[in-house]
């Protein structure tokens, strides 16, 4: 089989413009033995979006960023990317807004990052791309002339046929998809709904190889950041009060709502857990020029402070929630020091956070992850207790579960979850995508370009 040389990553994110987020992290981690170039915004909105390339090293990694201008960035990522393709891939029909400058916006960037690629690129890279921001690249590249191999993978769910069907211009956006030489999803049911969408709505078109690879993390090294003395202790130490950690960006994705009035359930109906026990929701901002996260904050911060007008005293907050983004040294202790791990999103792609959560903890004394059956991750972490996160009473009872868990069971969990995070983790997701990317390389002809775009 032949050599590939280079890998280059494209994605909406560089470490030049990093948020808190799946996509970021989980690249990081798996391109650390890999010789790479990183392509992709630097995070910076300029006038002047023209013809710069700002290149930087860190280890093997070569960061390749460019700027956009704030009209670009806010018709390809807040318009069309955040405004259309986020919630319709999450079955929030509710929340989309189309409007064709928006469309045209988002494929003129695309159109724009191939062409500021070009130049860069070695006859034996494979390109590797990343997520909805970026589903009409390989077309604008072959349209272009870039011949290189290219594999996609999709962070996020993909949305049903019924679902997908809704979202104007789908068709047009399947053939440019269809470019790709290799797609990948983050479960099975997400790559079979793109499959039967292609066949009802584009049976003329070639559907290139797909698969499901599921992401992972570096379970070894996020135990030993876990295991580091806590820059912050959270708890007492002599569990008086049981702590339950979530942690998400502020998405409406992420069924935080939900979770606020699941928990204001078990105060009200448990009045005994009163002073035992504390959520901490750590939500960092996120998207804040797109109205629905506007609305969200607000909702948010009126049900936290309901639920410590009503259930907190002098001596006791039933909840802390803070909008913050914390480095990974003080987050994973924090995972480690909690009773419960409350991951309860709508729909997720994977959720890395659930991962984490389970790698962070004490093997000999660990926590319970109470995790969304609409996660991807729910494919794989069995030893969760899994819930509704649209039931507050089923979740109510969930907590209580975990907080009351015998510790035999609880080590039980633990240990089928580690298996899974061992079996399944971020090098080897990064080895079989690329496996099998290069596997296409040396035995197909690059497609010709799909129909056309911008
Ligand atoms: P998404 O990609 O939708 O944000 P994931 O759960 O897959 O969801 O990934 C979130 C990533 O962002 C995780 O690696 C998590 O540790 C990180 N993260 C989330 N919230 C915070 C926070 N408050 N501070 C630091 N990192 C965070
Ligand atoms: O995982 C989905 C995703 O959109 C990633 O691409 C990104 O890392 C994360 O969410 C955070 O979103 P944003 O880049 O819009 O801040």
């Amino acid at each position: 089989m032949k050599k590939h040389g280079r890998v280059v990553i494209v994605a909406n994110r560089t470490p030049a413009a990093k948020s808190a987020g799946g996509l970021a992290s989980g690249l990081l981690d798996a391109l650390r033995r890999e010789r790479s170039l990183w392509f992709g915004w630097n995070g910076e909105l300029r006038e002047d979006d023209g013809n710069c390339v700002q290149l930087f090293s860190c280890d093997r990694l070569t960061v390749a960023a460019i700027p956009l201008s704030p009209e670009a960035h806010n018709r390809y990522y807040n318009g069309f990317a955040n405004g259309v393709l986020w919630p319709a891939f999450h079955h929030r029909l509710d929340l989309m807004r189309f409007s064709d400058d928006d469309y045209t916006g988002y494929l003129e960037v695309n159109r724009h990052m191939a062409a500021q690629l070009r130049p860069l690129l070695q006859d034996d890279d494979l390109i590797w791309v990343h997520d909805y921001h970026l589903l009409p690249f390989a077309g604008m590249c072959r349209r272009q002339g870039i011949r290189q191999r290219m594999g996609f993978f999709l962070h996020i769910p993909f949305p049903v046929p019924s679902v997908a069907q809704a979202i104007p211009r789908i068709d047009e956006l399947l053939d440019e998809m269809c470019a790709y030489d290799l797609l990948g999803f983050q479960t099975e049911d997400d790559r079979k709904a793109f499959v039967n969408l292609c066949r009802e709505r584009r049976p003329q078109i070639r559907v290139p190889n797909t698969g499901g690879y599921p992401i992972g993390v570096d379970p070894l090294a996020l135990q030993a950041e876990a295991e580091a003395e806590p820059v912050v202790q959270l708890w007492p130490r002599d569990r008086s009060i049981r702590g339950i950690i979530s942690v998400d960006r502020l998405d409406y994705t992420k069924g935080l709502p939900e979770r606020f009035k699941a928990y204001a359930l078990l105060l009200e109906q448990h009045p005994e857990l009163h002073g035992t026990m504390q959520l901490v929701q750590i939500a960092p901002p996120s998207r804040t020029d797109v109205p629905a996260y506007v609305d969200l904050h607000h909702e948010l911060t009126g049900l936290a402070g309901e639920i410590l007008g009503k259930y907190g005293d002098l001596e006791w907050q039933p909840l802390v929630y803070v909008e913050r983004q914390l480095d990974r040294p003080v987050l994973m202790p924090l995972y480690r020091q909690a009773r419960v791990g409350l991951v309860t999103p709508l729909r997720d792609g994977m959720n890395l956070v659930a991962k984490e959560f389970v790698a962070a903890q004490d093997p000999a004394d660990p926590g319970v992850l109470v995790l969304s059956r609409f996660a991807g991750a729910a494919c794989q972490l069995d030893g969760a207790l899994l819930v509704n996160p649209h039931d507050p009473g089923e979740m109510a009872q969930a907590m209580l579960q975990a907080l009351s868990m015998p510790h035999a069971e609880r080590v039980a969990r633990y240990r089928r979850m580690w298996a899974v995070l061992c079996a399944s983790d971020i090098e080897g997701w990064r080895v079989r995508y690329l496996k099998d990317l290069e596997a296409l390389a040396a035995t197909e002809e690059t497609l010709a370009p799909a129909t056309a775009g911008a």
